[in-house]
């Protein structure tokens, strides 16, 4: 039985759509990126960013800092990228190191170029169902669904995480979609509960095999968002070896919602570039 949701072809058809388009009417998009400091994770990220952009004609900026520098500086980057109209897209990677005030300087980005759709202007379209820039991993997540042909009106979908990033933008874009949304998170009590109700399951939590089979009902749909590293593996927050299973459709990790989050990356530029002009 195919039950595994093939993450990196559904991206790689993105790709080739949003290329096409870019060829087809001649246009140079472009991405800058503001990273601060040294995260192993966050370098693998950007490489995998500025390759794609690379390979689909968006031209790719990265801005990098290193510790010392001073909020003040970064906010004053920000500003000069703003008003650079050449530079259609701004992306600040996250984790910021400690000390910067990540929600002051992401909301000093033009919410037209704000392509990771984290300023309080683009939260807010969001949460009012107005066309907005969203965040790119929940856009990932619905587009990787809706081309499963998941349908996800009137079912239970459980959402585990409630992550600015990724959580809280999918609640909106499920109940969009007219799920029924339940949200566990690091404080719920007894989330198998909740868990063993879904249709569709999808996690967000940053737990390496958080789910497990006992927490699911036959046929559910699995959506793992998590990107865990045990030793040299990658691995999501889903036991997939046993959960698939029991499972109709599944995301293995890596190969899943991780290149769809680039190539919703890709779209969003596209769309910023295409507010603009
Ligand atoms: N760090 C991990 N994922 C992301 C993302 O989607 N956007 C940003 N800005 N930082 C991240």
């Amino acid at each position: 039985m195919n039950n595994i949701i093939d993450g990196t072809k559904v991206a790689f058809k993105i790709r080739e759509q949003i290329k096409n388009l870019i060829e087809k009417e001649k246009i140079t998009p472009q991405l800058a990126v503001i990273q601060v400091g040294d995260n192993k994770a966050s370098d693998v990220y950007i490489k995998n960013k500025k390759k794609a952009c690379e390979e689909v004609g968006i031209k790719f900026e990265l801005i990098k800092f290193n510790t010392t520098i001073s909020e003040e500086l970064v906010i004053n980057e920000i500003k000069r990228l703003n008003n650079d109209i050449s530079v259609n897209g701004i992306l600040v990677q996250l984790p910021l190191p400690v000390g910067f005030d990540e929600g002051k300087i992401i909301n000093e980005i033009n919410p037209v170029k704000d392509v990771d759709g984290l300023t309080y202007q683009n939260v807010g379209n969001l949460v009012l169902e107005n066309d907005c820039l969203v965040p790119c991993t929940p856009l990932g997540v619905m587009e990787l669904l809706n081309a499963y042909n998941v349908s996800l009106a009137s079912k239970n979908v459980c959402l585990v995480g409630r992550s600015n990033l990724v959580g809280k933008p999918l609640i909106q874009l499920l109940l969009k979609a007219n799920a029924t949304v339940s949200v566990c998170h690091s404080k719920s009590l007894d989330i198998k509960n909740y868990t063993k109700q879904a249709d569709v399951l999808i996690v967000a939590a940053g737990h390496p095999n958080l789910i497990t089979k006992d927490m699911v009902k036959e046929g559910v749909v699995i959506i793992d968002v998590g990107i865990n590293k045990e030793g040299n593996v990658l691995c999501g927050d889903v036991d997939f070896e046993e959960v698939s299973k029991k499972s109709s459709l599944i995301t293995p990790v890596p190969g899943g919602v991780g290149p769809m989050t680039v190539s919703c990356l890709l779209k969003n530029v596209v769309k910023a570039y295409k507010i603009q002009n």
